[in-house]
């Protein structure tokens, strides 16, 4: 029987590989011109690090993680998002006793046992930022346009960003005391799964999808603009004063909670209408207390994650890329089989551009119809009368002309040019 991939997972061939290359070559520049530093961590850890970070009762933690045992009895997990993993790095290498603040980024593979469906995988691709030191408003802001102007470099329209404050700790208890006595009296109306997210993680219910929820939250539920410290409300208006004068638009949406147990204070997504039910391109927040409750100092914190695919979703990137060259070597000679190898080693260690040469012993006139699907710039054909006089034929493919040069002389007839 064949052996196929794992649902909601992907195989990507070259011709995919290369556009994502291309969004990554442009998020490394983009994270360095931000002061942002590429950190690695494993894809997988220890499944209490999960655990005690997302949070028990969320839904990833409780139904979506790849868990398993190791030989030795340790339970581990693919990770099914990376802040946690830069958060233990942190945390392990004591890194705030030598930097106070450090911004890192990364892009890797998330794993998340979910129902697959479009832009929604078992194993997807994020990229991100964590700011690790500061509590300033500035860095939250800084945080949330950066996401956004990652979306407006990929030229991506019809953005909104949606934000909103949790507050501290204390305030986010209260509310979810007070929303869940609120929405309980509509029990009735709940199913199974709501009923048990209400008892559990009550925040969850408000970005329910279902409008007999929704009119019931639009009537009944408290605001959590009402619960917030005077602190928390100046911290808000701090960070929106900024994206403001930035120039970055964004709606204050006061049910946006997240599904992540660690956020305090500003948690915001950055949506398009181009993607349908999974509309979030990315997520992130303020977490505060998470350093500390993983066994590190008290270090504030802020990043935000991005769903690869997603982003490609929303570039309509239908269009894979053909590989190609610049130069393409034609030989049908069986006995010049080691003239084409050297030279095609010189031409890429000389010049340093893309050189292809056929390894199936094709025919004239199907090495050159390959050397056209692939683009090349350049056609160099090794003919057995010409090569007895040391000679290729070098052909111009944009010009569609061509000429006789001696062997010796190709790197500098390149250069020349
Ligand atoms: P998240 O909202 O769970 O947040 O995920 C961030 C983004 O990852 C989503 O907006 C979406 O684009 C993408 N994503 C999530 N699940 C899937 C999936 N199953 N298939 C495809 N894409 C997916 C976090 O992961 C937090 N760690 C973000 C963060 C960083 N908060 C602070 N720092």
């Amino acid at each position: 029987m064949m052996i196929k991939n794992i649902k909601g997972t992907k195989d990507l061939l070259p011709e995919a590989t290369h556009n994502i290359q291309d969004i990554e070559k442009h998020l490394n520049q983009f994270m360095y011109i931000h002061g942002y530093g590429e950190i690695r961590t494993p894809i997988f850890e220890a499944t209490e690090l999960f655990q005690r970070s997302v949070g028990e009762n969320t839904d990833i933690v409780n139904k979506e993680m790849y868990t398993w045992e190791d030989q030795n009895g340790q339970s581990l997990t693919l990770r099914p998002e990376m802040t946690a993993s830069v958060v233990r790095t942190y945390i392990q290498n004591q890194i705030w006793k030598t930097e106070p603040i450090s911004k890192f980024y990364y892009i890797g593979p998330s794993f998340r046992r979910e129902r697959p469906q479009k832009g929604r995988l078992r194993q997807f691709h994020q990229f991100g930022i964590e700011a690790l030191g500061s509590m300033n408003p500035e860095q939250d802001a800084e945080v949330v346009s950066i996401a956004y102007n990652i979306y407006k470099m990929f030229g991506i329209q019809n953005l909104q960003i949606k934000i909103n404050t949790l507050g501290s700790d204390n305030s986010r208890q209260n509310y979810e005391k007070d929303l869940k006595a609120s929405l309980l009296k509509f029990k009735s109306e709940f199913n199974n799964t709501e009923f048990e997210r209400l008892e559990k993680n009550p925040l969850r219910i408000l970005d329910s999808k279902k409008e007999n929820i929704q009119n019931i939250i639009n009537q009944y539920a408290p605001n959590i603009m009402d619960y917030i410290s005077i602190e928390d409300q100046k911290h808000f208006d701090e960070v929106t004063n900024i994206l403001k004068s930035m120039d970055i638009p964004f709606t204050h949406d006061c049910k946006l909670v997240r599904g992540l147990d660690y956020y305090n204070r500003t948690v915001f997504e950055v949506i398009s209408n181009e993607l349908g039910a999974q509309d979030a391109l990315c997520g992130g927040g303020r977490y505060d207390n998470l350093v500390k409750q993983l066994g590190g100092d008290s270090i504030p914190a802020i990043g935000f994650a991005a769903g690869m695919e997603r982003l490609i979703l929303a570039m309509k990137l239908t269009k894979n890329q053909n590989m190609e060259t610049d130069i393409y070597i034609v030989n049908i000679k069986q006995e010049l089989i080691n003239n084409s190898m050297k030279l095609a080693d010189d031409i890429r260690k000389e010049l340093g551009v893309a050189v292809y040469l056929d390894s199936l012993r094709r025919s004239l006139k199907s090495q050159m119809r390959h050397a056209n699907k692939m683009n090349a710039k350049f056609v160099i054909i090794l003919d057995a009368e010409t090569i007895k006089n040391n000679e290729v034929i070098i052909k111009d493919m944009n010009n569609n002309t061509q000429q006789s040069i001696n062997i010796n002389n190709i790197i500098s007839h390149f250069t020349s040019d």
